[in-house]
């Protein structure tokens, strides 16, 4: 690459290390063929004074990034559970025949390059893809051939190509018998119009949150019982509360990089009204003396990230954003930060040292972000389900909030359906909904009048249901006394046609591909895990190896560094106290299983990415 466009690079996006991200985002986009050479990589070092070494180390870490040449368009085909499920296996083969061309490999005329890829962020129209920054969802085997046809004919976009299958909107669930709170002004508000946003209410809540003292805010927020909506369950009042106190800047930071299979919620939350996510920034921003605020959101998400974006600019022409908002005595300013393609950046340190332009590696707590975090500097994290509910929560107060979902876990809660359901999508319901409930009215029954195996809780680290726990109250604490998760909302659906080890097959891929290898208990464990659940869909496994599995996974959880290698376990130890039977019958060499025969030619033979 040009010496000159790595300089206007620099230049325009600063020459300071947290803006890696983006200035290597912008040359591989220039480089015509989705690359990042090597000497592209030393140019960007040696300008912004960091050593080669880190660079390098950072790009080989995301994998958005490549350093191999690719194509014009790169096509990431999702294998993760929904897209699974829903048949992904059948994209790759309509893909592959279509280009001749098998997985990390390029078509002769350089215009096509094949991925394999984790969630998308659109599993309620799964089977999904996405070309370069273009999401598609619904797809058959049919429909391959005319819509990479179509890239042909144009020119890469951006993003924003989006089918209509995958608008925030149309992956809302349409049924009344919801209790809508974030979801009631989706539809109502254009979410690109800051007037459409205030003239439907908006910003009522900022302005009496500037009318109170920091405190009150914080005890509001805890006496409305909301616990962050991002897995962990963790009080957000009193989150807040523990950021340091004192002159030093401080951050509020929100946590948009939505990686777990089946989850699709917070998506739809930015890119259909995303000057609530703003405001609800804003409200932190006052109660814990911050005069910042990032997002930091998964890199697939372009959608979400130019909506936001144009919110952002639009909040800071009505002074909405910047010095002394609204007149008051407080200011406060949002960014963006971009993600690369990392999982454990779900992790609140991960993310902030991915923010800082490093490896997103996890860090050792303590210091916890509330008095160490980006930058060393006190930061509150949460993600954009539990920023965007704090607005109501002033508004209406903590007894109004506390009126939907049980005691301990107030408030309303989105869930993600997906899989094999006749109807998926997001639905808003008081915390603690019922897995019948969500099936029976909401998902409208099984597709094709087939039998429930089990619903897959909480995404990948989440667990399995069986039948025996339809009446379990989905919210924050009563899974876990199941062994399970609710995570963050997803509700993924398996019919009788599932075929339990295949399905563990790749929820393991998935934990082995996004370790980040930091510790080594995950680093190595995630890579045994995976071989031997291969086994059994291989048909060498021995039945000991079911507790060998079981070994590995409980070690993994007491020794790892956080919570991606403590996670296995919990898929493990619940699918096999339904369908331990299941992985017997796999260890006869003779059983039939065509869903691991398709899986292990599809994912694991041939090439592989990472
Ligand atoms: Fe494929 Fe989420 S988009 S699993």
């Amino acid at each position: 690459m040009k010496a000159e466009k790595i300089r206007k690079s620099i230049e325009k996006f600063g020459n300071d290390r947290e803006h890696l991200m983006l200035i290597l985002r912008d040359l591989e986009n220039a480089s015509g063929k989705n690359v990042l050479d090597i000497e592209t990589l030393e140019s960007v070092a040696a300008e912004m004074n960091i050593p080669e070494g880190a660079v390098a180390g950072f790009v080989d870490f995301y994998t958005m990034f490549k350093t191999k040449p690719r194509a014009k368009y790169v096509i990431r085909v999702c294998k993760s559970g929904p897209c699974h499920v829903m048949g992904s296996t059948t994209i790759f083969d309509a893909v592959q025949k279509h280009l001749g061309i098998g997985i990390g490999e390029t078509t002769r005329d350089g215009m096509f390059y094949l991925e394999k890829c984790e969630c998308l962020g659109v599993c309620s129209v799964a089977p999904a893809m996405m070309v370069n920054y273009d999401i598609h969802g619904n797809l058959t085997p049919k429909r391959i051939k005319d819509l990479l046809d179509s890239y042909k004919k144009k020119k890469p976009s951006a993003g924003e190509q989006c089918g209509k299958e995958v608008e925030g909107k149309a992956c809302i669930i349409n049924e009344p018998r919801q209790t809508k709170r974030l979801l009631d002004k989706i539809g109502v508000v254009d979410p690109l119009k800051i007037d459409s946003y205030l003239g439907n209410g908006g910003l009522d809540s900022l302005k009496k949150a500037l009318s109170m003292s920091p405190a009150d805010i914080i005890s509001e927020v805890k006496d409305s019982g909301l616990r962050g909506r991002g897995g962990a369950g963790f009080p957000a009042g009193m989150k807040w509360s523990f950021v340091t106190k004192g002159p030093m800047q401080k951050y509020v930071i929100c946590n948009a990089d939505e990686g777990e299979p089946g989850t699709f919620k917070d998506r739809i939350l930015m890119e259909e009204n995303p000057q609530l996510l703003i405001e609800g920034m804003a409200i932190c921003g006052y109660a814990i003396d911050a005069s910042i605020g990032y997002i930091y959101i998964r890199g697939e998400y372009r959608r979400s990230i130019e909506r936001l974006q144009a919110a952002i600019e639009q909040a800071r022409k009505k002074g909405i954003l910047g010095k002394n908002i609204m007149g008051s005595k407080f200011s406060f300013d949002v960014f963006i930060k971009e993600g690369g393609g990392a999982y454990v950046c779900g992790e609140e340190t991960s993310l902030i040292n991915s923010m800082e332009g490093k490896r997103g590696y996890p860090r050792f707590k303590p210091p916890f972000p509330g008095g160490a975090g980006y930058m060393r500097l006190p930061s509150n994290v949460n993600n954009v389900e539990t920023l965007m509910s704090v607005p109501m929560i002033i508004e209406k107060g903590a007894e109004w909030y506390r009126s939907a979902g049980p005691t301990n876990c107030s408030g309303t809660k989105l869930y993600c359906l997906s899989g094999k359901l006749n109807r998926t999508g997001l639905v808003e319901l008081p915390m603690g909904a019922t897995l019948k409930e969500i099936i029976d009215l909401h998902g409208k029954g099984i597709k094709k009048g087939k039998k429930f195996k089990f619903a897959h809780v909480g995404g990948s680290a989440g667990g399995i249901l069986g039948k025996d726990l339809m009446n379990l109250p989905l919210d924050i604490d009563q899974p876990i006394k199941q062994g399970v998760t609710l995570g963050s909302g997803v509700v993924l659906v398996c019919d009788e046609d599932t075929c339990a080890v295949d399905y563990l097959l790749q929820i393991l891929s998935f934990f082995e591909h996004e370790s980040c290898g930091q510790c080594v208990p995950c680093r190595v464990g995630t890579v045994q895990l995976h071989h031997l659940v291969k086994k059994f869909a291989m048909r060498t496994a021995n039945e000991s190896d079911i507790d060998l599995l079981i070994e590995k996974a409980t070690l993994m959880k007491k020794a790892s560094l956080c919570a991606l290698g403590q996670s296995p376990i919990m898929p493990i130890t619940t699918m096999l106290k339904y369908f331990r039977s299941e992985f017997v019958k796999h260890c006869k060499p003779d059983y039939k299983c065509a869903a691991c025969d398709t899986s292990l030619k599809r994912y694991y033979s041939g090439s592989h990415l990472h």
